[in-house]
């Protein structure tokens, strides 16, 4: 494509790909705080834990679990999905509806999400730029929903080495990486703590992120 007039040329300029949607405040305050409540009352019954990649063994600054009939997990055994809780044995906790509705209103997929991902970010947690890509179903867009304080994310190209744009997430909103941004890089650099009053005081600084996802 060509330059626009006036452009900057002093770096290359992003494309932000297709298939990838900001949808600002798509949960208003009180949406949020329900649906905060639920996932924070589902925790209860699958605890968070803290992560470790599959080569290296480090722990990731995040803390996860999931809801749904499959859950996102990575140890030394690798990245993968489970219908169990690595440290309960227990199956994950049921999602919650607002978040099936959610789904079937943004996503433009005709079945449920299989797998909802419960990040849990610290004052100090980020995560590094990664692709979703241990999901059979790679036509199915993926869904995320932002609650808590603001972070910086971060969206690139198909190729790590490609440009990345970043911008900021706030309490409600949502991202929607369909199509080709379905295989994009993204990842969180930071959050900014106390940005947000949402979450009960025990929460904070932190945010909460759902990733929902078809597996199969
Ligand atoms: C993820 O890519 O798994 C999470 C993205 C986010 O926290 O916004
Ligand atoms: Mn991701």
């Amino acid at each position: 494509m060509a330059a626009e007039a006036g452009a900057q040329t002093d770096r290359p300029r992003f494309q932000t790909p297709d298939g990838f949607r900001l949808l600002p405040g798509f949960l208003g305050p009180d949406e949020q705080r329900k649906l905060a409540d639920d996932v924070i009352a589902a925790i209860a019954h699958a605890p968070l834990y803290r992560p470790s990649m599959p080569r290296t063994g480090a722990s990731l600054s995040v803390e996860m679990t999931n809801l749904g009939p499959l859950g996102w997990i990575s140890d030394r055994g690798g990245y993968r999905y489970e219908p169990a809780h690595p440290v309960t044995g227990r199956p994950w906790p049921p999602m919650p509806d607002a978040l099936l509705a959610l789904w079937a209103a943004v996503s433009d997929w005709p079945d449920p999400p299989q797998a909802c991902l419960v990040n849990v970010y610290g004052a100090d947690s980020r995560l590094g730029l990664h692709v979703d890509a241990d999901e059979d179903a790679r036509d199915a867009p993926v869904v995320s929903v932002s609650l808590g304080d603001r972070a910086r994310f971060r969206i690139g190209g198909l190729r790590r080495t490609d440009p990345t744009r970043s911008l900021v997430l706030s309490s409600g909103d949502v991202v929607v990486l369909g199509g080709a941004a379905r295989r994009c890089h993204h990842g969180v650099d930071r959050i900014y703590p106390a940005s947000s009053a949402l979450l009960p005081e025990a929460w904070r600084p932190g945010r909460i992120n759902l990733t929902l996802r078809r597996v199969r």
